[in-house]
């Protein structure tokens, strides 16, 4: 086993991931010598004030320390991995490791859909590495795909399913027609969802995933605020079940697509064809399309999150830093955000997809022709609709759900017809819309 380079590495936090990076580097340690040539040696695992996570994990006290300032000094110190999470000692630490002189490998997807011009500006200007290959969609080399696998290609579009907890609660409202809020204490219950899974739910860590994905896949810096997201946590399972009768299955996605110049950038639950790939990801994983101008369709499925998924992306980042790959992306690709332009990105209303409306009528004579005049108005056009008797979960309710879907429509327009629609008497709550995704045609 031939030895041709040593990586000293300095671990921040020690939950989940950075026990489970630590228990890899340790367990692991002469098998990836064997395959990459890389003998990995920690040589502190950095923690917060008080914390005992380490030390009840095995971890040799010598190595334990609260003095990141200390580490730094340590010329033995390559990478500095940060895994503590939250925006604010995290980014303070990245900003003080890459001054020090450190390659950084950081899961923080919060701190770089938020931050990532500046610290890929303060990575440059140390002349360090800055890999995240953890941050999106755990365990699945995504990042790295974009950045080498794909590199040829003029990236069209990308369907994200990025969040394991929706997915699973998603999945079981789909299979065992549950409402929201039993599937939520069930993921909670599975250790699948956190306590507060507000995040999650409300899609704002997809939104940070697809930031970081679209920055890649179109060479743009991506201004986050501006990314229109919504979670599932209002989703009804009326819906859900609707949907599957037109041939529909629901999924949290984060899409991008490039139209000319500009970025359609959204999250939402949506409704895509059930014989589309990502129909069938199931339960806790993740997926990722994405459409090439040269290779097409290209799908990548895996574990979104855990520790031992999210470490063999982490370590991903530590070999290719090792070998020198990282800072050759970061040297030569023109895209990281500190250098790139900003995205064109298309306001919420401007937004085009097909469309899933839902809503609960009195049950009399002409009001139908009244819905449809003004989606006529506001220039929609319908491409079918359902009427339905109230299903048994429903029966508290009075009135009739009635389902459109439309052909291709202006989101503002479906908005502002919707807000016309419920203004009539005869409509009884506020009605529902839910993006339908179509197949995205491929360049060729
Ligand atoms: N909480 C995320 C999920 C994993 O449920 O997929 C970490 O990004």
């Amino acid at each position: 086993m031939e030895v041709k380079k040593s990586l000293g590495l300095a671990v921040i936090g020690c939950g989940t991931v950075g026990g489970a990076v630590i228990s890899q580097v340790l367990n692991q340690k002469a098998y990836l010598t064997e395959r990459t040539g890389l003998n990995l040696q920690l040589l502190a695992v950095v923690q917060r004030s008080g914390s005992t996570t380490a030390a009840r994990k095995g971890i040799d006290p010598k190595l334990i320390t609260e003095n990141l300032d200390e580490v730094l000094q340590n010329p033995a110190v390559d990478i500095v991995v940060e895994l503590i999470g939250g925006t604010t000692t995290a980014r303070d630490s990245i900003l003080k490791s890459l001054a020090a002189g450190k390659h950084v490998v950081t899961a923080n997807k919060a701190l770089l859909a938020q931050h990532g011009a500046e610290l890929f500006a303060a990575a440059r200007k140390a002349g360090k590495a800055l890999s995240f290959e953890a941050s999106c969609a755990g365990g699945i080399p995504i990042v790295q795909t974009l950045l080498s696998g794909l590199a040829a290609n003029r990236i069209e579009a990308l369907y994200g399913i990025v969040n394991g907890t929706c997915n699973y609660i998603l999945t079981e409202m789909i299979r065992k027609g549950t409402s929201y809020a039993e599937a939520l204490a069930e993921a909670q219950a599975a250790g699948l969802a956190e306590a507060d899974p507000t995040l999650d739910v409300s899609g704002g860590d997809s939104a940070h995933k697809l930031a970081i994905l679209s920055a890649l896949a179109f060479g743009k810096k991506i201004k986050f605020d501006d990314i229109p997201v919504q979670g599932i946590n209002n989703l009804e399972v009326m819906d859900v079940n609707f949907g599957r009768e037109l041939g529909f299955v629901i999924k949290l996605l984060a899409v991008a697509q490039r139209k000319e110049n500009t970025l359609s950038l959204r999250v939402r639950p949506a409704f895509i064809w059930e014989d589309h790939p990502l129909a069938w990801i199931s339960g806790p994983f993740n997926a990722v399309s994405v459409y090439g101008s040269a290779v097409g369709h290209t799908m990548y499925y895996g574990r979104g999150a855990g520790g031992s998924p999210t470490a063999s992306a982490v370590l991903a980042d530590i070999i290719a830093t090792g070998l020198g790959c990282s800072q050759a992306w970061f040297d030569n690709l023109s895209l990281w955000p500190d250098v790139t332009e900003p995205a064109v990105q298309l306001p919420v209303e401007e937004i085009e997809s097909r469309y899933y409306l839902r809503l609960m009528l009195e049950d009399k004579p002409g009001i139908l022709g009244r819905v449809a005049e003004i989606l006529g108005e506001y220039n929609i056009s319908i491409s079918s609709a359902l009427q339905k008797e109230l299903p048994p979960d429903r029966v508290d309710k009075e009135g009739v759900p009635f389902v459109i879907t439309t052909h291709l429509a202006r989101e503002g327009n479906v908005t502002q017809a919707m807000k016309k629609i419920e203004s009539l008497p005869a409509v009884l709550e506020p009605g529902v819309i839910i993006n339908i995704i179509d197949e995205h045609a491929e360049a060729f």
